[in-house]
């Protein structure tokens, strides 16, 4: 064992991580799997998850996949049954499952009444029915580590792309109210705060700019590296940098760290 994986230990420990089957989701159930933990992917693409965790079974880790909409409390209800039947518990819920819009919202300038839905069903309801599913083992345990993915954008409106800023100000609004609701269990909520990532969800965003600027020119991954003139640090960041805030929030070493939103963003906000 490395000496950075003796830092966050979570051998003994399982985890369900939403969204899980790609991009940011997938980064962190694998740091949480290299500190020990036993990790259940769950995605409502379980092709996906069953690929990811087949990618952790392979480099030695105890995993399992199970397909969940965590717009659906039945789903969540079931995804957490599911990991408690197959891996015995569940120590760490991270919500990272989230969405831009209702499909065909790159299309649009402006969200929707839909994209306003569906992006409060699952980026805000996705973490409350998950949360309120896993709460009560948790209670019953004593113990518990909620880690909710919110974003950049819920620290400032952004323009043309309000229901999603405001999805993620929700979250990190409802993180703080669970982490008071849940205080006296000892369970932690937090929320993390990613800034650029350059996953499927960027590309989509990077498209629909591209598309509402009439820009034919550039390729989105240029208009994405235009961002970084933004960010102190000059860098985009990494699933594994997601993933590192993400296994010290869900760890022993941050017991007393509750209710609060850590940003990982190359110093873009300074809040
Ligand atoms: N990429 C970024 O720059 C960035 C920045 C800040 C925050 N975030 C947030 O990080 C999280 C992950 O985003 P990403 O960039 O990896 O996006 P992504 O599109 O690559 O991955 C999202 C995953 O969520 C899954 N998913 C979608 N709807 C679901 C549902 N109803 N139930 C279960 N799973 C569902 C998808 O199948 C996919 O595997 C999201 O909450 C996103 O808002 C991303």
């Amino acid at each position: 064992m490395t000496t950075e994986q003796k830092y966050i230990d979570l051998a003994g420990k399982v985890a369900i991580v939403t969204g899980s089957g790609n991009g940011i989701g997938r980064g962190i159930a694998h740091r949480l799997a290299q500190a020990g933990a036993d990790v259940f992917i769950a995605d409502i693409d379980l092709a996906a998850a069953k690929s990811v965790a087949d990618e952790l079974k392979s480099n030695g880790h105890r995993s399992e996949a199970g397909k969940v909409d965590v717009a659906d409390t039945d789903s969540t209800e079931s995804m957490v049954y599911e990991a408690i039947s197959k891996l015995g518990k569940v120590d760490i819920l991270v919500n990272n499952a989230g969405v831009g819009g209702a499909p065909g919202w790159t299309e649009r300038t402006a969200g929707s009444v839909e994209d306003w839905m569906k992006v409060f069903e699952i980026n805000v309801l996705g973490i409350v029915h998950a949360s309120k599913s896993v709460a009560q083992h948790m209670i019953d345990r004593g113990s518990g580590k909620i880690v909710n993915i919110a974003s950049g954008a819920g620290r400032r409106g952004s323009p043309g792309f309000a229901h999603y800023s405001t999805s993620k100000a929700s979250a990190i609004n409802v993180t703080q109210a669970f982490a008071y609701e849940l205080a006296p269990h000892k369970i932690n909520v937090n929320s993390v705060c990613p800034g650029i990532l350059w996953t499927n969800l960027w590309h989509d965003i990077s498209d629909r700019r591209l598309r509402m600027t009439g820009d034919s020119e550039s390729s989105g991954r240029e208009y994405f590296e235009q961002r970084f003139d933004s960010i102190p640090l000059g860098r985009e960041q990494t699933p594994e940098d997601i993933g590192n805030a993400v296994a010290f929030l869900a760890s022993d070493r941050a017991r007393n760290i509750t209710g609060q939103a850590l940003n990982i963003d190359g110093g873009a906000m300074m809040n």
